[in-house]
């Protein structure tokens, strides 16, 4: 079976998902491609149906479409219809199911690099509310851990974060300037706002002085792979989780998704950084 997968979005031409899937696909010998649909909010319905037509076999979803979409859907997976947006669809005979791959392969990514940060009695601290937050905080509370602070710009926001725990989870809602306080409380830290992305690199959404050196803190920005937060994690001495491979990991998610097959990850992490840094993106 050839496996014709894609990626709608606006804009999208600088996507690096063609190049992990097709990295997928050789890993894996499954046939197919993979291409990128570019989509203005008022062509989305039309472009369902035309990729339906195609009958394309699943396709990611990018901004701004990751909410719109939902209504044009046929069924919505629980976890992706609680976190309120979609990133991965499937195509059954024309039937689209969404699914949301960001938090399950934010954790895989976590686990793959500190496999002990899952242990129950640890303190995780999520920077932002947002989408991309609101993944992590679900999949980080079904991984049973017990403490969650949440600290965002706008407070409100991180309230409405509190409805999607299944399972009971301790979550407090933080200023930034009481979470920078709290710092050395905590052993895991997420950055999950676009504050640092290139190319305003040189910002940094809090400042980690009081961080512990057994902390990890995880910034989810990949645009610099080094953004300004982690390279201060860095110099303080604590460890560092850097977003590319969360990238790589909601991929592999949506690979597995579409064509039930497993890509194995050895050296994808140094491709993909190599790949970043032929683009200059490194410490800018
Ligand atoms: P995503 O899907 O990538 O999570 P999003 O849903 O637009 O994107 O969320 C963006 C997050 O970045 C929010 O937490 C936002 O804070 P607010 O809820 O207060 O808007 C945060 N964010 C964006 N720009 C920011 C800035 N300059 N300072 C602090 N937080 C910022």
């Amino acid at each position: 079976m050839e496996f014709k997968l894609g990626l709608i979005g606006y804009p999208v031409q600088h996507s690096l998902s063609p190049f992990i899937h097709q990295k997928f696909m050789e890993n894996t010998s499954i046939q197919g491609s993979y291409q990128l649909f570019e989509t203005e909010p008022h062509q989305l319905e039309k472009r369902l149906e035309e990729l339906k037509r195609a009958d394309i076999s699943g396709f990611n979803v990018t901004v701004p479409h990751k909410q719109a979409i939902m209504s044009y859907l046929d069924e919505v997976d629980s976890d992706a219809y609680r976190i309120g947006a979609v990133n991965t669809v499937v195509n059954d005979k024309g039937r689209l199911k969404g699914y949301n791959t960001d938090g399950i392969g934010y954790v895989r990514s976590l686990a793959e690099a500190y496999p002990n940060v899952f242990q129950q009695e640890k303190k995780a601290l999520i920077l932002g509310a947002g989408g991309a937050a609101r993944g992590i905080y679900r999949a980080l509370v079904k991984q049973g851990i017990q403490g969650i602070s949440i600290a965002n710009r706008t407070k409100s926001k991180a309230e409405g974060l509190l409805d999607l725990q299944d399972l009971h989870t301790e979550t407090e809602i933080l200023s930034f300037s009481e979470a920078e306080a709290a710092l050395d409380n905590f052993d895991l830290i997420v950055q999950t706002t676009s504050v640092g992305m290139s190319p305003n690199h040189d910002e940094q959404v809090i400042s980690l002085n009081k961080v512990k050196p057994h902390t990890v803190v995880s910034d989810i920005v990949y645009k610099p792979l080094n953004t300004k937060l982690l390279r201060e994690a860095a110099n303080l001495g604590a460890k560092t989780h850097h977003g590319h491979t969360m990238l790589l990991y909601q991929a592999q998610y949506a690979f597995e998704i579409w064509t039930g097959a497993h890509p194995q990850m050895e050296s994808l992490v140094e491709q993909l950084e190599q790949r970043l840094r032929g683009n200059g993106y490194v410490n800018r």
